[in-house]
């Protein structure tokens, strides 16, 4: 796809905040660190377009990113990561639930998995969770960089395995650095937003 404009239009904290047209989205989801903002740049071809950082992210916040007049990124923050207290953690997990079921504008969720390894105990719950309520999800394997090539095949069937993935659903390997299944990525998201 062509991108001819993207930008952040909105970090918002809760359900009011989301952007109200109906604009269709998709969602990035993975634990911190799996490199969803790094994807989102990659597609985007916008290099520090969505924050990525070393460090996990403390804000809990869904980024809207407005791309083409057409339809939003949403970047959510990694799970498996809490620097806030037990409060924080349990609204913000009301906000993410309640987001994940009934945004009518969510037309996928693009589920990130660290291709080197086994999907954590994390990665199964919230693919089982997305699948109980009936989301398209695709998955993206990646640093498919540091797997070598020989490889994948292997570390692909360990997580559809582990995921007990649906044989239609989705399973790209992907790396920022390379832009290896950046194709793929684009097509599996634009069927996604636009069918
Ligand atoms: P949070 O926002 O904290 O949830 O993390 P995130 O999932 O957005 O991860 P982010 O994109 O910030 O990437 C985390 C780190 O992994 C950064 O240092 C990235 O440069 C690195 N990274 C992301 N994708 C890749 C990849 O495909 N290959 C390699 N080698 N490194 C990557
Ligand atoms: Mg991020």
């Amino acid at each position: 796809m062509k991108i001819t404009s993207a930008e952040l239009t909105i970090s918002a904290a809760k359900e009011e905040q989301f952007p109200p047209g109906m604009f269709p989205e998709v969602a990035l989801s993975g634990r911190s660190n799996v490199g969803k903002s790094s994807f989102i740049n990659t597609l985007l071809a916008r290099k520090g377009l969505a924050r990525t950082s070393q460090r996990p992210g403390k804000t809990q916040t869904l980024n809207y990113y407005w791309i083409n007049n057409r339809f939003h990124f949403v970047d959510v923050p990694g799970y498996g990561y809490a620097k806030v207290s037990k409060k924080e953690r349990e609204a913000w997990g009301r906000v993410l639930e309640s987001y994940f079921q009934n945004r009518e504008q969510l037309k996928a969720v693009v589920q990130l998995v660290d291709m080197r390894h086994k999907p954590s105990k994390e990665d199964v719950m919230m693919y089982e969770w997305l699948k109980h309520h009936e989301r398209e999800v695709i998955v993206i394997g990646t640093k498919a960089d540091k797997v070598a090539k020989g490889k994948w095949d292997k570390h692909a069937a360990i997580i559809r395995k582990e995921l007990q993935m649906h044989e239609d659903d989705k399973l790209i390997m992907f790396s920022a650095e390379t832009g290896q299944g950046k194709d793929k990525a684009w097509n599996a998201v634009t069927k996604a937003l636009f069918n």
